[in-house]
């Protein structure tokens, strides 16, 4: 049976993006996965030192919250990640996770080139909120500062983009609209059938 790894990067939990995710959740349950969920606030993930000790262990040296995290992310086959645009980027959090995930995303070489640790078969989907409303949300780099942070963490780790779904002017608003729900069950569907 194959995998989603769930990841709500918000620290609203009945909010846009945890709705978002919660659609996910539902059409990735109905495509036959088994699903596992992170409310990434409500974990203990502490600052990366940057002591780069996971470039030789393969794993952070700092025992917390990320160790079932790595174990997750190495396991699943689908991984989506619902995360609010904070200053056009990724909540803090987030942010965290992947400076933590450095020594299970990639290895270092002679080149500057990174070499990705996942492998090219897994996915990964992006579900992003904002307030400022389309078109000026792609026009000011709002949503896309936020949906370039988290493809570069995905891409430098080797893992496919399934695709990226973005709910922008969201205030005053606390229901996904049909078409973006559309959107997030066609790509669960297709990600569900490869
Ligand atoms: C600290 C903070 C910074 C924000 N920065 C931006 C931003 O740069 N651009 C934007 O369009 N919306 C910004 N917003 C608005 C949120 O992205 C928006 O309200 C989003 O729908 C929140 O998602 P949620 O419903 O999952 O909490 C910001 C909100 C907060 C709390």
């Amino acid at each position: 049976m194959k995998k989603m790894l769930a990841i709500l990067a918000s620290p609203r939990s009945s909010g846009n993006a945890a709705n978002m995710l919660d659609t996910a959740v539902q059409k990735a349950g109905e495509s036959g996965f088994t699903i596992e969920y992170i409310d990434l606030y409500k974990k203990d993930i502490t600052y990366c030192k940057g002591c780069m000790g996971c470039k030789k262990i393969g794993s952070c040296v700092i025992n917390d919250d990320i160790k079932e995290i790595e174990r997750l992310i190495k396991e699943c086959d689908l991984v989506t990640v619902a995360c609010p645009t904070y200053f056009a980027n990724v909540s803090a959090p987030l942010k965290n996770m992947f400076d933590r995930l450095v020594g299970v995303a990639f290895d270092d070489n002679n080149s500057f080139i990174p070499k990705p640790k996942l492998s090219q078969k897994q996915k990964y989907l992006i579900l992003i909120t904002c307030s400022t409303p389309a078109p000026f949300d792609k026009l000011a780099g709002q949503s896309t500062g936020t949906v370039k942070a988290i493809r570069e963490f995905f891409h430098v780790s080797g893992m496919k983009h399934a695709g990226t779904v973005i709910f922008s002017g969201t205030r005053n608003k606390s229901e996904v609209p049909l078409k973006i729900t559309k959107q997030i069950h066609n790509i669960i569907r297709k990600a569900g059938k490869k």
